[in-house]
């Protein structure tokens, strides 16, 4: 019989393995997979912290598991700048990022949907003793004033969860101030292609760049547990133009020979060859 468990080459998420009926690619009810998307991120909070806890740091500010780190890339404008500016995260997780920004002197807000998150972040806040305003809010959907926001970015949250990553990029827009900044990261989308393996055993590509079905993790109902949506590089363009907004740049960050550690499918051996994160800064002019 065939066990989604045991497919190597997708790295399984759900935390109720007795539930799983299918891990792979295929279509789902969207609406259903990004609220239990979001359900998972509450849930595996704790567990996603204590696996990535270390590389992420409590507060510090890394575009990716490259390790770039916005100290030294100043893709958000230096920071001179930014002690003017009002500035939020989205999708932030444990908000290390904007505690970083805090802790420089950035009046940075992060916003966040997953209630296990949000908690984990006040338990960074105590730990730490910066303590990062926090909203909880899906990117889609922010209880913030438009116009209100100089800078607004994230660092792999948000759009990879959503089926219409468009309404992110388009909430954004409306909370930025014209000539306002909006930077983020994603899984390059090159990646997708290729399976989930850090390894040469992750450098033949096995699936269709141009599929656009989303990885999904479904039990016997088909209600998805888990989701993650694959947008081409054309597509994450169309999408921020659409919202009427001017791609400025983009970084693809190479491995750098000095970071020895593997996240998931990220890991010097393919890190040296393909790339694993796509950075995209845009403004609203
Ligand atoms: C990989 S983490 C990124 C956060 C942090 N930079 C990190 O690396 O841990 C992804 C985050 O996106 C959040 N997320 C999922 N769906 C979202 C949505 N619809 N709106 C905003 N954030 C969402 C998750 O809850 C999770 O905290």
């Amino acid at each position: 019989m065939h066990d989604p468990a045991d497919d190597p080459t997708t790295r399984k998420h759900t935390d109720e393995p007795g539930r799983l009926a299918e891990a792979g690619y295929q279509h789902v009810d969207g609406g259903q997979a990004a609220a239990a998307t979001i359900d998972w991120w509450s849930r595996s909070a704790a567990e996603y912290l204590a696996d990535h806890g270390e590389q992420l740091g409590a507060a510090d500010f890394r575009w990716c598991p490259e390790g770039l780190r916005e100290a030294d890339a100043h893709l958000l404008g230096d920071l001179a700048q930014l002690r003017r500016a009002q500035v939020l995260e989205v999708g932030a997780g444990a908000a290390q990022c904007s505690r970083w920004l805090r802790a420089q002197g950035v009046a940075a807000l992060a916003s966040e949907p997953a209630a296990g998150m949000v908690a984990a972040a006040a338990q960074l806040d105590a730990a730490t003793g910066i303590e990062v305003p926090m909203v909880q809010a899906d990117a889609r959907s922010l209880p913030l004033a438009t116009g209100s926001m100089d800078v607004v970015f994230t660092a792999f949250g948000a759009l990879s969860f959503v089926p219409d990553p468009q309404q992110v990029h388009a909430e954004v827009a409306r909370v930025l101030r014209p000539g306002g900044r909006w930077v983020f990261s994603v899984t390059h989308p090159l990646r997708w292609a290729f399976p989930d393996d850090p390894t040469s055993a992750g450098l033949t590509a096995h699936r269709s760049y141009f599929d656009r079905r989303p990885y999904a993790e479904t039990d016997t109902e088909g209600r998805v547990l888990y989701a993650e949506f694959h947008r081409t590089l054309a597509d994450h363009v169309r999408d921020v133009v659409g919202a009427g907004l001017t791609i400025t740049g983009m970084v693809e960050p190479e491995w750098p020979a000095e970071n020895t550690t593997v996240w998931g499918g990220w890991g010097p051996e393919r890190g040296a060859l393909l790339p694993g994160t796509l950075i995209v800064t845009t403004e609203l002019r």
